[in-house]
């Protein structure tokens, strides 16, 4: 999604300008060129020299240079996308003023390519309400930001203006090269994860499912703007922080909260890998060694076809179906049997992997899709969204 895409980052006086220069080699990694701004400030902080060591490519930071181009204008133009990254009150503060006084805030006054704020800064600073009024105002506007993290901040206060994990910034300037940020007006429930199901205290049984695909689709949803709400299980890679989870681990918690959520959503995407089957009694001590051990399991509750029962007209239901055999026809008989609008069929051996293969299947159209699975999930964000039912 970032191949041969042209990223002009600006690099700000924050303390953690020296996190830009890791983004920057993620960027590269992901085939884009980038060319970077860096406000005087900022090179308090960090060298350009630094910078141009993993970009090979120009790092300004005067705008008076009678032998260079008129550098605001050309880059401007240039880019496809502006990050600001770290993003301090005083960048945010000046575009949100009209100011134009140095090569960075000129540029992003010249520019028509999309501009994401990474803001970053003391917690006091990021609450302070002119702050959060040029945010708001800026976002009006048009202008894209990403929150800040909540955690121990460099200042040694503990709160919200942590910069992000840099993947997370990779994942949002992917999307809004892409996508505009379409999905305001949306709530979306979204399970992700394997249950598990106790036998004993210390072991259960589970399925190999990572939790990415389901993660994937929350996070680009979220990033075009909805309001996610993921109930996950078990998942072994992070979360991102800005996503609003639910932790659950068994078939029955995850039936209970999915059905006590399901009202308020319009749409549901049911990505989660459930047990269909638990053990009929948890041995409340360890089980010990004998030669067999013969399990006797009862049938879970089925969520899909509870949620296909209760769906309104207006709702969207989505399930996902892994399957190791005659992917296809098994995926469409579920469509059927459990009342979705779609059905996302795949192949069970990619259940692990980051790049995926799809079928979308709707009661008329069918659609494949293969990438990685932040690429899809935008995707079938845009076939369910697009074509409704
Ligand atoms: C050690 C130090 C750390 C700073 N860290 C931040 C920061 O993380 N975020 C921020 O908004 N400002 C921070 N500032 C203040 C900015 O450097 C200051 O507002 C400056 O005018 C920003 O200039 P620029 O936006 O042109 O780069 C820091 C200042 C110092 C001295």
């Amino acid at each position: 999604m970032l191949k041969n895409k042209r990223i002009l980052l600006g690099i700000t006086g924050g303390i953690a300008a020296y996190k830009a220069v890791e983004l920057t080699g993620k960027f590269i990694k992901c085939g884009a060129s980038v060319k970077t701004i860096m406000t005087k400030n900022a090179c308090e902080f960090i060298t350009p020299l630094t910078v141009k060591s993993i970009t090979h490519q120009a790092v300004i930071t005067k705008m008076f240079d009678a032998e260079a181009d008129i550098e605001h204008i050309s880059l401007a133009d240039w880019a496809d996308i502006i990050v600001l990254a770290p993003a301090t009150a005083n960048i945010i503060g000046k575009v949100a003023s009209g100011i134009a006084d140095d090569l960075l805030s000129t540029t992003i006054m010249a520019t028509q390519a999309p501009i994401l704020f990474v803001p970053s800064m003391n917690v006091h600073m990021f609450e302070n309400p002119i702050l959060q009024d040029n945010i708001t105002k800026l976002s009006k506007l048009g202008y894209l930001f990403m929150e800040p993290e909540q955690g121990m901040l460099a200042c040694g206060y503990e709160g919200k203006g942590r910069f992000p994990a840099v993947d997370e910034i990779v994942f949002y300037t992917k999307s809004y090269l892409h996508y505009q940020k379409d999905f305001t007006q949306k709530k979306i429930l979204i399970t992700a994860g394997a249950t598990r199901e106790n036998i004993d205290p210390m072991r259960f049984i589970t399925n190999f499912s990572s939790g990415k695909m389901g993660l994937a689709l929350a996070r680009a949803a979220h990033i075009r703007g909805a309001d996610v709400t993921l109930i996950s299980a078990n998942l072994n890679v992070e979360i991102p922080y800005y996503l609003n989870n639910k932790k659950t681990s068994t078939a029955e918690e995850m039936f209970k909260l999915t059905v006590n959520s399901f009202t308020e959503k319009g749409s549901i995407f049911m990505v989660a890998a459930v047990s269909d089957f638990t053990p009929s009694e948890i041995s409340k001590q360890k089980i010990k060694k004998s030669k067999n051990l013969n399990l006797e399991f009862n049938r879970t509750k089925d969520i899909l076809a509870e949620l296909g029962k209760l769906k309104s007209e207006d709702q969207i239901l989505v399930g996902f179906a892994a399957e190791s055999q005659n992917i296809e026809e098994n995926a469409r008989k579920k469509l059927e049997a459990k009342n979705l609008d779609f059905i996302v069929a795949n192949n069970l051996d990619k259940a692990v992997k980051d790049e995926t293969e799809v079928i979308v299947i709707g009661k008329e159209r069918e659609n494949k899709i293969a990438g990685d699975k932040f690429s899809v999930a935008h995707q079938i964000l845009d076939l369910v969204f697009r074509q409704k039912k």
